[in-house]
């Protein structure tokens, strides 16, 4: 598939994939959710890719959300058959995807740009975000998983006042209820991404990839059925050769050398 409104490079182990509209601060039209889609399953199977992050292009935004200008020629039913399934399959890829992915939030993120950093793993924003679910101001709620990844991330309280009122908060204020995990100059945006991507990339894929489905899968449940999930992601790693190279280089206190097997 050729990408219109999205870029996907490849550097050092990390894919990037950028909203490229900047013109409607990235809007998310019907097309760009298809091409998210597919340039997270070709990461997703990627060999040489161990993290994927999203960001949006230009310095202003990195998703202002929904293109409102299809939202209004669209009749109701749409909403149900074909917008909510497009937008919550998409987010679902990328909350399940294999590898961590991390949103680099360099501007407005609202309505669907915030639900997008919300189904990624780790949110790093600039100082002059400004993120928020502003659907209520339209006559909508939030429908790319919103309602439920805000309200389990920060609590229902403050999910709630978010959403009710539809107001934008800063980056600060994000990081401050836990909404993203880092807030950083504009100017260091990307060396911090740097820093978590060089990270994670050092470590074994397996272990990577166990560790985020015992943590996504267990959240979802009670805490006796999450711990038999943590031991299964356990068991899988414990008989890698990464576990065995991990365990051996820290014996000959070297820096292990991951395969992902
Ligand atoms: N859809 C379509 N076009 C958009 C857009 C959107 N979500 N957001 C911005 N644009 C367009 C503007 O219409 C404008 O286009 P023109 O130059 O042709 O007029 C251009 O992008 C630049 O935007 P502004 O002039 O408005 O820039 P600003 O700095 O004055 O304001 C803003 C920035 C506060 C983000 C404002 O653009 C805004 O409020 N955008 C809408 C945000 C929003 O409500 N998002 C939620 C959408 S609903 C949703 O996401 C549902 C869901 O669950 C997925």
């Amino acid at each position: 598939m050729g990408y219109t409104d999205i870029i996907l490079s490849k550097k050092a182990k990390v894919a990037t994939i950028t909203f490229n509209r900047p013109e409607v601060l990235n809007a998310l039209r019907p097309k760009t959710w298809e091409e998210l889609e597919d340039a997270i399953k070709r990461s997703e199977v990627d060999n040489d890719i161990q993290v994927l992050v999203l960001t949006g292009a230009g310095d202003k935004a990195f998703v202002a959300g929904a293109d409102i200008s299809v939202m209004a020629q669209e009749e109701g039913y749409v909403g149900s058959l074909v917008v909510v399934p497009r937008m919550q399959r998409v987010t679902c890829a990328i909350e399940d995807c294999r590898k961590p992915v991390i949103a680099r939030i360099n501007g407005y993120a609202l309505g669907g740009g915030t639900e997008i950093a919300l189904s990624c793993d780790i949110r790093v924003a600039s100082d002059k975000a400004i993120l928020g679910l502003p659907e209520i101001k339209l006559g909508i709620i939030p429908g790319a998983g919103g309602t439920q990844r805000l309200s389990r991330l920060v609590g229902e309280g403050k999910a709630k006042e978010l959403i009710f009122t539809g107001d934008h908060i800063s980056a600060q204020e994000a990081h401050s209820i836990g909404l993203v995990n880092h807030v950083v100059y504009q100017a260091d945006l990307d060396a911090k991404v740097d820093e978590l991507c060089q990270k994670i990339t050092s470590k074994g894929s397996v272990a990577l990839q166990m560790a985020k489905e015992a943590i996504n899968q267990g959240i979802q449940t009670d805490m006796k059925t999450a711990l038999a999930i943590e031991a299964h992601c356990f068991s899988l790693c414990y008989g890698t050769e990464d576990k065995a190279e991990g365990t051996k280089a820290f014996m000959e206190k070297r820096k292990p050398i991951f395969k992902g097997r």
